[in-house]
């Protein structure tokens, strides 16, 4: 369980995220909506710990996570989508998918050095990372560099980067956000098929409310960062507050 208390920041005299607590439980997927600047972003970033909380705590199965540094909090199930900037922009795709593979399975079992073992781990590794590429559509890719991938193929790849750490929890922001109409159904494949893991956590932000109408098992909602709505999503969705609230959204989604 993934459990968010009190969490607060304040950028000088603005609260972006004012005092959120929200639990979020294995085998969910819970959609977080709200206008621009209601405090999504943030509040995911307080969670990863890219940004450090004025107030509050996170915790994750009982553990607080509040002191940790966003890798300590990778390591510990909280899986983040990576921000491309931390690749290797010269390595190819399947170089970095295959990287973030092994940094995964380094941390789960280490063997002692012998030349059978590299080989059939640098193999097993490799066919995992093929895998993955396979997952996100991006196999016609994989020998390409990341600093020649079109935009569209490089929001797959942050998605690869994210399976291939294996988490507990997966936060996705706007996932699909800039790829061509095309490309966004095989994101949308693969979060329908994490959703199938009934041990995952998955939070997604998303604007289009056809995607969180069919994916989500619970919404949220943030407005002016605080927590003004939870619940079933029909129930949220036609509650006078969310129609309210973000009217905006509910037109660019029609
Ligand atoms: N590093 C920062 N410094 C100052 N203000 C910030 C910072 N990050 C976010 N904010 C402010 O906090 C508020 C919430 O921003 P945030 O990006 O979390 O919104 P959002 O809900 O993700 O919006 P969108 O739907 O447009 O992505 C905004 O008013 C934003 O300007
Ligand atoms: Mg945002």
């Amino acid at each position: 369980m993934l459990e968010t208390r009190d969490l607060t920041i304040r950028f000088g005299g603005h609260v972006a995220v004012n005092s959120v607590s929200c639990a979020f439980a294995p085998g969910t997927l819970t959609a977080i909506v709200g206008p621009n600047g209601a405090g999504k972003t943030t509040y995911f970033n307080l969670i990863s710990g890219q940004l450090k909380a004025t107030a509050g705590t996170v915790s994750l199965d009982g553990q607080p996570l509040s002191h940790l540094s966003p890798s300590a909090r990778t390591h510990a199930g909280l899986g983040r989508a990576f921000q491309l900037t931390n690749l290797f922009p010269n390595l190819t795709v399947l170089e970095n998918v295959r990287l973030a593979v092994q940094a995964t399975r380094a941390g789960a079992h280490r063997h002692g050095l012998n030349l059978w073992s590299i080989w059939s781990d640098h193999k097993a590794l490799t066919e995992r990372a093929e895998q993955i590429l396979a997952d996100v559509a991006l196999e016609p890719r994989a020998h390409a560099t990341v600093a020649s991938l079109p935009h569209g193929d490089q929001r797959k790849l942050e998605v690869a980067l994210l399976m291939a750490l294996e988490p507990k929890v997966f936060m996705f922001d706007e996932p699909t956000a800039g790829m061509h109409a095309a490309e966004a159904p095989v994101i949308l494949d693969l979060i329908r098929k994490l959703k199938q893991d009934k041990t995952k956590t998955i939070l997604l932000v998303e604007h289009k409310m056809d995607v969180v109408r069919e994916l989500a098992d619970r919404i949220i909602v943030l407005h002016n960062g605080t927590l003004v709505a939870d619940g079933e999503p029909a129930e949220v969705i036609a509650s006078p507050v969310v129609q309210e609230a973000y009217l905006g959204i509910a037109k660019e989604a029609a």
